[in-house]
């Protein structure tokens, strides 16, 4: 039987949402206050789960002392308390929405998980910039 394991782990970043192929007004049109020329923040949440069966030695799918310790060095370490757009080199030449950081949350760990689990694999990046708004990623 396959079972789902998750880390919380917690950010602050700032960003704003600025298409720089579009005028001004078009961006204020599209993103509102998000457009914000002088940056806005959020307090982002990071659930990572991870699926697998437990592995018999241990009971665990993943140590999530290890997976804490991996999504804080390849993912939060990078992005606290800094400017996602201006800051965080694998965001460089990428709108700044929760959906590509997600996304490329997911690129930095799927092939890492494997490093720390013997049968766990990435099942979902979830991302909460705020308590209303997230985005979810499934494998
Ligand atoms: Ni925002």
């Amino acid at each position: 039987m396959e079972v789902l394991v998750s880390r919380k782990e917690h950010f602050n970043a700032a960003h704003k949402l600025y298409n720089p192929t579009w005028s001004d007004e078009k961006n204020k049109e599209v993103f509102g206050p998000c457009a914000n020329e002088n940056w806005h923040g959020h307090n982002f949440e990071l659930i990572v789960t991870v699926i697998g069966t437990p592995d018999p030695e241990t009971g665990f799918v993943i140590d999530l002392k290890k997976l804490s310790t991996l999504i804080r060095a390849e993912v939060t370490d990078k992005v606290d308390h800094k400017n996602l757009n201006l800051d965080v080199d694998f965001m460089q030449g990428k709108m700044a929405s929760s959906e590509v950081l997600a996304t490329e949350i997911w690129k930095i760990l799927e092939p890492q998980i494997p490093v720390v689990s013997k049968t766990g694999r990435l099942h979902s990046v979830k991302l909460y910039e705020t308590p209303r708004n997230f985005v979810e990623i499934l494998a």
